[in-house]
C-alpha cells in the first residue's frame, strides 16, 4: 500500500517538475520522457522493497495461475448445479443414463454397475417412503464398507431423507450418542452388527431397525425388519420425491470430533458434497475414466464423499474393501488396473512397512490423493512405489477452509498465492496454544501470521454462498463454538478449523498439530473430554486427564491418561475390560500414568499441558507408567520405551 503511494508520489512530483520545466540537481526531465518516468517509477518500486514481491511473483505466478483456473472450474461446476437447483442423486443418474453398464464399484470380487446401484437406491428410496419417512427426516446407517452402504444413503437422499453415517467401530455409549445426535427416526444396520445393536436396543426407545444383509432369513434382533425383503418388494423405478430435493438440502451427517465432547454430526449438504468431489476432481486432475483404489472407511469424508464422489458424479470406478490391508494394496491395485489411489497418512507408513514385493512398482497408479502423509516418508514413498504424484489435501469435513497441494510438493498440505493472499478467504491467525485464545490487534481484529509463524487455520464464512457457507452441526451450541468473529474486518465471521498450520514464503502450507482438546490417532480424531469421561466412569469417578503424546516416527499423537490414585486401587485388567466396552480401539489410551500425590483442587486440568510435555519416558517420570501392548496394560519398562522410541514397537 505505502509502496504504491511512494511510487505515485515520486512519479507525480517528477511529472509536475517536467510540466514546469524545473531542473533537479542540474537534470531536467526531458520533454517527451514518459519512458524515463516509467523507469523511475519501476526503480522506486524496486528499491523500496518491491523486488521481493516481483521475486515472489516470478516464483509463484505460473503455479498460482494454474490453481486459479482449476478453482474457476470448481466454482463453475457448483454454480451451474446451483442454478439448475439439482441434487447429488440426480447428477448421479445423469451419469447412469450415459454409462449404465459400466462397473462403478468392485468389492471382494463382486461388481456393481452404475445401473445396479441406481436400481438398488431407487428401491431404498421407495421402501423408506412407504415406511413413512419423508423429506427432512434423519436415519442412521450402521454398516460395514460394502456397495449397499453407498446405495443405501444414496437411496435415502432420493427422497430427501438425511442419512447419518455411523462409524462402525463404535459401541455402547458413543454409538447411542451418535444415533441420537442426528435425531434419527430409524436405524439401517448391517447384519454384521446385530450384536452391537442388541446391546443398545433398550436405549433406542423403540426406533425402527432395518437389517440389511440377512438374505431371506429373519434377523435375530427382536422387532427389527428385514431390509432385503422390503427392498425386494419395493419399486425399482426412481422415487418421484426426488424432484423436491433441492441443491441446498441436507444430504448426510458425518461425525467429527470437534474441540470438545463426544463426536458431533457435521452436516453435509448436496452443494458441499459436490464442492468436495469436484474440488479433488479438478485439483488432482482426475479424469472420467479412472479406477480408484479406495480402502478407506466409507463413513468418513475422505472415502465416503471425496472418493465416492469421483464415482457417483465423475463416472469413475472404485475398488472398495471391508478393511484396509497393507499387503493387498498393491497386488489389488495391479489386479484391477487402478490408476488412482486414496490414502490417509498412516496408511502410507503401513505400506512402507510391508516387505518389498514386485507389485510395488507393477501397478498403474499415477496419483494418490489423501490427507496426512508425513514429510519424512513422502519421498521414500514416491520412490519405492514409483508414484509420480501425491496430491495432499487439507480440509475439515464440516469446514470451509480447504486447500490442496496439487503439485505434489513434498510435505505440504496446500498452496495459496502469497502475493494475492489478502483476497483469499482462508487465513492463518495467531493463537495461544495453551489457552486456545486468539490475540487481537489494537482494532480488535485477529492477527495474521507471517511466514513460518504457526497459527490456526480459519475460513471466512459467506452466508448463502454454495461453497463458503458453514453449515455447522446438528447441535447448535457446538456450531457456535466453531465460529470466530472480527477476523479480518469488523463484523466478519470465520470457521475455526482447530488445526495449527504454518505457511512458508512461497505460500506452501504445512500441517503442525491440532489445537485444544482433540488429537489424531490412526486417522481418527479422539476427543480427550470423551475419553476422560469414560476413564473416570470406569474407575468409579477417579480424577483423570487425557492428552495426546508424540511418539517418534508415528503420525498424530498417542492417547495417554493420567489417573489420580493415591490408594493404589486401579486394577489395569478390569480397567481395560471397562474401556473396551465404551471406547473404540483407536480411542483407548496407549499409556497410563498413575499419580500418587497430587493437589486435586481445580488446577488438575490445567496441569494437562505439563503432563503432556512430560511425555512417557520412564527414565524421567517417577510415577508408575503402563503401556497397552495390544492385548493388555503392562508396566512401561526402559526396554519397552526404547523399542517405542526407535519405532520398533509396531505402532
Ligand atoms: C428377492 O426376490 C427374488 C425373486 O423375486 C428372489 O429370488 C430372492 O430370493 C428375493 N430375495 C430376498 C432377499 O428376499
Ligand atoms: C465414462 O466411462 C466410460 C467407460 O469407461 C467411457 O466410455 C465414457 O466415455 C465415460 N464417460 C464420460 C462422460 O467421460
Ligand atoms: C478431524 O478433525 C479435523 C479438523 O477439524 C478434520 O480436518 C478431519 O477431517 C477430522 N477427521 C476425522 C476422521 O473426523
Amino acid at each position: 500500500m505505502w509502496r504504491g503511494a511512494l511510487v505515485a508520489g515520486v512519479t507525480g512530483a517528477l511529472w509536475a517538475a517536467k510540466q514546469q520545466g524545473l531542473h533537479i540537481f542540474g537534470w531536467q526531465v526531458p520533454e517527451n520522457g514518459s519512458l524515463d518516468l516509467i523507469a523511475v517509477a519501476a526503480g522506486v518500486y524496486i528499491l523500496s522493497g518491491g523486488y521481493y514481491t516481483l521475486w515472489l511473483l516470478y516464483k509463484t505466478l505460473p503455479r498460482d495461475i494454474g490453481a486459479f483456473f482449476k478453482y474457476l472450474s470448481i466454482l463453475k461446476t457448483v454454480k451451474q448445479a446451483e442454478r439448475a437447483n439439482t441434487n447429488i442423486p440426480k447428477l448421479f443418474m445423469e451419469n447412469v443414463r450415459k454409462n449404465p453398464n459400466k462397473v462403478a464399484l468392485i468389492f471382494e470380487g463382486q461388481e456393481w454397475t452404475f445401473a445396479q446401484i441406481d436400481e438398488y437406491s431407487n428401491r431404498v428410496g421407495n421402501c423408506m417412503a412407504s415406511q413413512g419417512f419423508k423429506h427432512g427426516d434423519a436415519v442412521s446407517l450402521f454398516m460395514e464398507n460394502r456397495p449397499e452402504f453407498v446405495a443405501s444413503w444414496l437411496g435415502c437422499s432420493k427422497i430427501g431423507v438425511v442419512v447419518a453415517l455411523i462409524n462402525y467401530n463404535l459401541r455402547h455409549t458413543p454409538l447411542i450418542h451418535c444415533i441420537k445426535a442426528a435425531n434419527s427416526k430409524a436405524l439401517i444396520c448391517g447384519t454384521e452388527f446385530m450384536e452391537a445393536v442388541t446391546e443398545i436396543q433398550e436405549e433406542l426407545d423403540g426406533m425402527p431397525v432395518f437389517v440389511s444383509g440377512s438374505g431371506e432369513n429373519i434377523p435375530t434382533l427382536e422387532g427389527s425388519k428385514n431390509f432385503d425383503n422390503l427392498l425386494n418388494s419395493s419399486y425399482p423405478t426412481p422415487p418421484p420425491q426426488i424432484e423436491n430435493v433441492k441443491f441446498k438440502d441436507k444430504l448426510v451427517y458425518i461425525y467429527t470430533s470437534g474441540t470438545t465432547g463426544l463426536p458431533k454430526a457435521a452436516l453435509i449438504k448436496h452443494n458441499k458434497y459436490l464442492f468436495f468431489a469436484s474440488g479433488v476432481h479438478f485439483m488432482a486432475s482426475l479424469g472420467e475414466n479412472e479406477v480408484i483404489y479406495n480402502p478407506l472407511p466409507l463413513y468418513h469424508t475422505a472415502g465416503g464423499m471425496v472418493g465416492m464422489g469421483q464415482v457417483l458424479i465423475y463416472n469413475n470406478t472404485a475398488v472398495i474393501r471391508k478393511k484396509f490391508s497393507a499387503s493387498n494394496f498393491w497386488p489389488e491395485a495391479k489386479k484391477y488396473g487402478c490408476t488412482v489411489g486414496q490414502y490417509v497418512g498412516e496408511l502410507c507408513r503401513y505400506l512402507l512397512n510391508t516387505p518389498p514385493q514386485p507389485e510395488d512398482t507393477q501397478h498403474k497408479v499415477r496419483v494418490m490423493f489423501g490427507n496426512g502423509v508425513r514429510a519424512q516418508i513422502w519421498e521414500e514413498f514416491t520412490e519405492r512405489f514409483n508414484m509420480p504424484r501425491i496430491a495432499e489435501f487439507y480440509g475439515a469435513t464440516e469446514g470451509i477452509a480447504n486447500i490442496m497441494n496439487y503439485e505434489g510438493k513434498p510435505g505440504a498440505c496446500g498452496i495459496l498465492s502469497p502475493v494475492f493472499r489478502g483476497t483469499i478467504p482462508v487465513v492463518l491467525i495467531k493463537v495461544n496454544r495453551e489457552t486456545g485464545e486468539h490475540p487481537r490487534d489494537k482494532n480488535g481484529l485477529c492477527i495474521q501470521c507471517d511466514p513460518w509463524e504457526e497459527g490456526e487455520f480459519v475460513g471466512l464464512i459467506k452466508r448463502n454462498d454454495p461453497v463458503r457457507d458453514f453449515d455447522g452441526y446438528a447441535d447448535k451450541k457446538a456450531t457456535e463454538k466453531k465460529i470466530i468473529k472480527d477476523v479480518k474486518k469488523k463484523g466478519d465471521m470465520a470457521f475455526l478449523s482447530g488445526d495449527i498450520l504454518v505457511m512458508d514464503e512461497l505460500g506452501y502450507f504445512y500441517f503442525r498439530d491440532r489445537t485444544g482438546d482433540t488429537f489424531r490417532w490412526r486417522g481418527e480424531n479422539v476427543s480427550t473430554t470423551e475419553v476422560e469421561g469414560v476413564v473416570s466412569q470406569v474407575l468409579d469417578n477417579k480424577d483423570a486427564v487425557v492428552y495426546g503424546v508424540e511418539v517418534p516416527g508415528v503420525e498424530g499423537r498417542a492417547g495417554m491418561a493420567a489417573i489420580v490414585d493415591p490408594e493404589g486401587e486401579v486394577e489395569v485388567i478390569s480397567f481395560l475390560e471397562g474401556l473396551k466396552k465404551y471406547l473404540p480401539a483407536y480411542a483407548r489410551p496407549l499409556f497410563l500414568r498413575i499419580l500418587k500425590d497430587i493437589d486435586v483442587t481445580g488446577t488438575f486440568k490445567l496441569k494437562k499441558v505439563d503432563l503432556q510435555k512430560g511425555g512417557f519416558n520412564p527414565n524421567e517420570i517417577k510415577d508408575q507408567l503402563y503401556y497397552y501392548d495390544k492385548t493388555q496394560y503392562v508396566p512401561l519398562t526402559n526396554e519397552i520405551y526404547e523399542k517405542i522410541a526407535q519405532g520398533k514397537a509396531g505402532l
